[in-house]
């Protein structure tokens, strides 16, 4: 196929290392989108370039640069960390190639560079909702544990900052490194101050190990409540935390559990073409990504270059397997409803259960 007739979408994630979950999970997601979608789209051939960035933000950049320069792709894809984002924004805007950020939720990402559109969500988002809804519930003392880097920071800040102007107190704000996190001593600490609740955020796939030492330090038992963003309760582990994560209520834009029918459709399509998972908030922000991707090729009749595709994508709104979503014209970053969830078994397996919705959610981190 002639290079005129292709086009091509170069996904950069980390498939490899402490990351691997949210690039697995995306380009399941990716992919299931081409099957059902088809690989011709206003008469052009679409090619997915999948590049392992191992969440190393030099190499995400590195590969970013060689797929704009050598295979000149038309748009970046992909981000499964805050810091591989920023690294790679200067790129799209030098280029002007549109970056749509699938996985990657700090807030300030889409001011890095006019080009990048997002599909996942913002901790700040998530975090505002919890700080409302906790000390509606009997949680008026918090201690809150963040992965020290963007996310973790946005999700501190916003959560903290809801959760007092509603009366509530932080003795204690935690935050363990991103690489290799060692949560006993934290935990501990945590244990000694006796909150109500422990608010957690830490990213996609470390949840597990989160649960695991917070009930091996029979925190529960002490009658410290968890809560948190729905990172923390990602429903690709879910189901191996156990019981003890029954219960546990946290705020985010997607469960596995979503009880709509495009949702129900999005699981059992994604379940059959890979077996044994199910897809998780990472998942879907590929989904929709890839969604906002067509439907720009679509709207500029394959004829569009950087610049075409960028506003093409401004503004689009569509039902997503978590929901109503738009792609905010303004700001290029994602609107949707946040919901309140708690973990529930229903036929043996734990989902995340939603039981409130806040509606169309702007992200509470843009100047105002
Ligand atoms: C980020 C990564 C995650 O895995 C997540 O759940 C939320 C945010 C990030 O690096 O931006």
């Amino acid at each position: 196929i002639a290079q005129g007739n292709t086009f091509k979408i170069g996904l950069i994630l980390p498939m490899t290392g402490q990351q691997a979950s949210t690039g697995r999970q995306i380009e399941a997601a990716a992919k299931l989108y081409m099957a059902q979608n088809g690989d011709t789209v206003a008469g052009k051939k679409v090619g997915l370039i999948v590049k392992d960035d191992t969440s190393i933000p030099d190499v995400t950049k590195r590969l970013a640069q060689d797929l704009v320069v050598n295979d000149k792709v038309n748009v970046l894809a992909g981000f499964g960390i805050t810091p591989s984002a920023l690294a790679t924004a200067p790129i799209a805007t030098q280029s002007k190639t549109p970056l749509v950020v699938m996985a990657a939720a700090t807030s300030s990402i889409t001011q890095a560079s006019p080009y990048v559109v997002r599909t996942s969500f913002t901790l700040a988002q998530a975090a505002v909702a919890m700080g409302d809804w906790a000390p509606k519930n009997g949680i008026k003392k918090v201690v809150t544990l963040v992965s020290d880097y963007g996310p973790g920071i946005d999700a501190e800040k916003y959560f903290k900052e809801r959760f007092l102007f509603n009366g509530g107190q932080v003795p204690e704000s935690l935050r363990v490194p991103l690489r290799n996190p060692d949560f006993a001593p934290f935990l501990q600490k945590v244990r000694d101050l006796k909150p109500d609740a422990l608010f957690v955020f830490v990213p996609s796939g470390a949840g597990a190990a989160v649960m695991k030492q917070f009930l091996e330090r029979g925190m529960d038992k002490a009658g410290i409540k968890l809560i948190g963003t729905g990172d923390v309760t990602d429903d690709d582990q879910l189901n191996g935390m156990g019981d003890g994560a029954l219960g546990v209520v946290t705020s985010h834009h997607y469960s596995t559990a979503h009880p709509s029918a495009v949702n129900k459709k999005f699981v059992e399509a994604f379940g059959k073409a890979n077996p044994g998972l199910r897809p998780n908030f990472m998942a879907v922000g590929g989904y929709d990504g890839m969604r906002v991707i067509y439907e720009a090729l679509k709207a500029t009749k394959g004829q569009g270059g950087g610049d075409a595709l960028l506003a093409a994508m401004k503004g689009q709104i569509f039902e997503s397997p978590r929901g109503p979503m738009f792609i905010d014209a303004q700001t290029r970053d994602v609107v949707h409803n946040i919901y309140l969830r708690k973990v529930e078994k229903k036929d043996g397996q734990l989902y995340n259960v939603e039981f409130d919705v806040i509606k169309d959610v702007k992200d509470p981190g843009k100047a105002k």
